[in-house]
C-alpha cells in the first residue's frame, strides 16, 4: 500500500511519524473517514467541509486547501486500485521536539497522514441483508462529540463490550437517551416515521445521517430529529445506523430485544437502496 505522509507518498513500511507528535501523546488530532464506491468518492465536499470545522474548533491549522485534499485523496485510490473501500485521513497539531501540555508554537507543522482500505461488500455487505445486534452502554465520552478527534479509545472499548456480549455494535446512553453508535448515528422507525436525534455537541454529525436524511425527505418520508430511549427503541419498528463504513446498516435486535420482526425492516433497506444508488 502507499500512504501519504506530510507531503510524501511513500510504501506504508517507509512512512514515519515522530514520537513526540500530539496525536500520538495527546490524542490531539482530528479525522475523517470517506468511502469509495466504484472508484469514486462519496460526499467528499462533506468531509472535507466538517474537517475544516473540526480544527477550527481546536485551533489546529489547516495545512492546505480542500482541492489539495481532494488530489490526495484521489491519487491513493488510483495508486492503490482501490474500488470499493475507505480512505482514512489525519491531522494532528503535529510534532514539537518534547511534551508539553502546552500548544506547540504557531509554526509547528500539523501533521497530515491518509491511507486507503480496500473493503469489498461495501455495498453488496452481508450484514445489511441480516442485520446487527447492538447493546447499549453508558456514553461517558467527552462534552464535544461533534468534534471528530481520534481519542477512540472509548468506543473502542464499547466495540469490544459488544463482542463480549455476543453483539455487534454498541449503542450510547446519556442521561436516559440514545447518543449514537459507537462510531455511527443511531435511528428507529416507528410506523412511517425516522427519528433520529437533533444535532448538537452530544454527537457527531454524520455526513452519512445528512445525506440519508435529504433522501429521506425528496422521497416525502416522514423525519423526526430528537432524542429517543433504549425502551423506545426496544420496541420501535425498525432501528438503523448509518455511518461511511456502513452506509445504512439494519439493526435487528438490542440488549437482546428483537425489534420488530427481528429482520431488517423496509424502511432500512429502501433508504440504504437510495442512498448506494446515489451514490454510485
Ligand atoms: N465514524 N458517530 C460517530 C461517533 C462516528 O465515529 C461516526 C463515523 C459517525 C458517522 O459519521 P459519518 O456518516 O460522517 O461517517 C457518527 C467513522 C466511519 C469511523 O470512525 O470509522
Amino acid at each position: 500500500r502507499t500512504v501519504y505522509v506530510n507531503g510524501e507518498y511513500l510504501p506504508e513500511h517507509e512512512a514515519k511519524v515522530s514520537v513526540f507528535d500530539r496525536g500520538f501523546l495527546m490524542a490531539d488530532g482530528v479525522y475523517e473517514v470517506t468511502s469509495v464506491l466504484g472508484g469514486k468518492l462519496i460526499d467528499f465536499e462533506g468531509h472535507a467541509t466538517r474537517l475544516a470545522r473540526s480544527l477550527s474548533e481546536l485551533q489546529i491549522r489547516k495545512p492546505m486547501e480542500d482541492e489539495a485534499l481532494l488530489e490526495i485523496h484521489r491519487e491513493l485510490v488510483a495508486r492503490n486500485g482501490i474500488e470499493e473501500g475507505l480512505i482514512y485521513l489525519q491531522i494532528t497539531r503535529g510534532a514539537p521536539n518534547d511534551r508539553d501540555f502546552m500548544f506547540p508554537p504557531e509554526e509547528t507543522e500539523p501533521t497530515v497522514v491518509l491511507f486507503t482500505q480496500s473493503k469489498l461488500g461495501l455495498a453488496e455487505s452481508p450484514a445489511a441483508k441480516t442485520g446487527i445486534k447492538v447493546i447499549s452502554i453508558p456514553d461517558i465520552r467527552w462534552g464535544r462529540r461533534d468534534i471528530k478527534t481520534v481519542q477512540l479509545l472509548y468506543p473502542s472499548m464499547g466495540k469490544m463490550m459488544a463482542k463480549a456480549a455476543g453483539a455487534d455494535d454498541a449503542w450510547m446512553v446519556e442521561h436516559d437517551h440514545v447518543t449514537e453508535g459507537t462510531s455511527n448515528n443511531a435511528y428507529i422507525v416507528k410506523g412511517d416515521t425516522i427519528i433520529t436525534r437533533q444535532l448538537s455537541h452530544e454527537i457527531l454529525h454524520g455526513i452519512t445521517r445528512a445525506a440519508v436524511l435529504r433522501f429521506a425527505r425528496e422521497a416525502q418520508m416522514k423525519v423526526e430529529e430528537r432524542a429517543f430511549s433504549i425502551e423506545e427503541a426496544k420496541q420501535a419498528d425498525e432501528a438503523f445506523i448509518t455511518s461511511a463504513s456502513t452506509f445504512v446498516m439494519p439493526v435487528v435486535e438490542i440488549d437482546g430485544v428483537s425489534v420488530g420482526r427481528g429482520t431488517p425492516g423496509p424502511v432500512a433497506a429502501r433508504l440504504r437502496e437510495i442512498y448506494i444508488e446515489e451514490s454510485r
